[in-house]
């Protein structure tokens, strides 16, 4: 970043096209007039004029640099207006934003990867960025868990995973219906006497804020060290850049600190599960 950069102004982006994940769920395919190179876990901020900002984690590869990807679920005013866009909008992004996953700091060791809900957006860059070099890592694990198999993004894809040699992967739903032949029961009971590497394993966690409290608990009972489990905090956010003071969380702003924080560092706060 030169000292000219200006972090509030958006690069124009073209809506390349997008796909309906779920009824509430889209993954937009963007292509911005200037390329943003992000880690897995960066997140960016998109405007949509005459609407606002949000701020959103990219769901695509971090080593593919002309196209992103946001999977967005439709909660409110901007996101509902998200879902309207059409091939050849236009929108601005701003970013890369706040610090990813210490990747490099994993090697050699057992990567256990749980998602839950719209979790599974920001955690399908992640494992992208995990599997390009997956013979860094002792074992790589991914649990995933939904309310319904309807609520279930990237179901094919999550189908081509299971293919795959290094990977081991588990999902399950909260509730099941007749075409889900897989687990049925909460993503925790996944994690039950699954022989993980709770002494020196990484374990990462993305979801709904009740998802994330009961899976750090059950982590933490295993015995995984509070400072080797990786939380993916979200919360209101404007500037994105650590100025305004919306998106705090005990002493850090989760724009500039996080979004991916250590549980060691924020154990504790008051609202660390709102
Ligand atoms: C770092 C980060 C990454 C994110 N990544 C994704 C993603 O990949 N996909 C995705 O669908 N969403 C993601 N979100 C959440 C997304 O930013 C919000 O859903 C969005 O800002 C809502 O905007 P809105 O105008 O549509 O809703 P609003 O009209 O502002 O609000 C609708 C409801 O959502 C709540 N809400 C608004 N913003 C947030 C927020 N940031 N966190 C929790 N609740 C909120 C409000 O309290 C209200 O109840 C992310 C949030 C953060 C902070
Ligand atoms: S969003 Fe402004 S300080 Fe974080």
């Amino acid at each position: 970043m030169n000292k000219w950069h200006n972090p509030y102004r958006p690069v124009r982006t073209q809506v390349l096209d997008s796909v309906v994940e779920t009824p509430r769920i889209k993954t937009l395919r963007l292509r911005p007039e200037e390329p943003i190179v992000f880690e897995a876990g960066q997140f960016v901020e998109l405007t949509l004029p005459g609407f606002g900002e949000a701020p959103f984690t990219p769901s695509s590869r971090p080593s593919t640099h002309d196209e992103l990807f946001l999977t967005v679920m439709k909660v409110g005013k901007v996101t509902d207006a998200v879902h309207r866009l059409e091939k050849g909008d236009t929108v601005g992004l701003r970013g890369p934003l706040g610090k990813g996953y210490p990747i490099e700091s994993f090697k050699g060791r057992e990567v256990l990867v749980v998602g839950g809900g719209c979790g599974f957006a920001p955690l399908r860059s992640l494992m992208y960025a995990l599997m390009e070099r997956s013979e860094d890592f002792k074992k790589l694990i991914f649990r995933g868990g939904c309310r319904t198999p309807a609520d279930m993004v990237y179901r094919e894809e999550l189908a081509s995973w299971a293919e795959r040699e290094d990977l081991d992967i588990k999902l399950t739903v909260d509730v099941g219906d007749p075409s889900w032949k897989g687990h049925v029961g909460t993503v925790t009971t996944l994690l039950d006497g699954a022989g993980l590497d709770s002494a020196d394993g990484i374990a990462i966690v993305c979801g709904p804020p009740t998802m994330m409290k009961f899976v750090t608990a059950q982590l933490v009972k295993m015995g995984f060290a509070d400072d080797n489990i990786y939380l993916s905090m979200e919360r209101n956010m404007s500037c994105g850049i650590g100025k305004c003071g919306h998106c705090r969380l005990g002493i850090y702003y989760v724009c500039k600190d996080g979004p991916v924080f250590p549980y060691g560092k924020v154990k504790g706060f008051p609202d660390l599960w709102a």
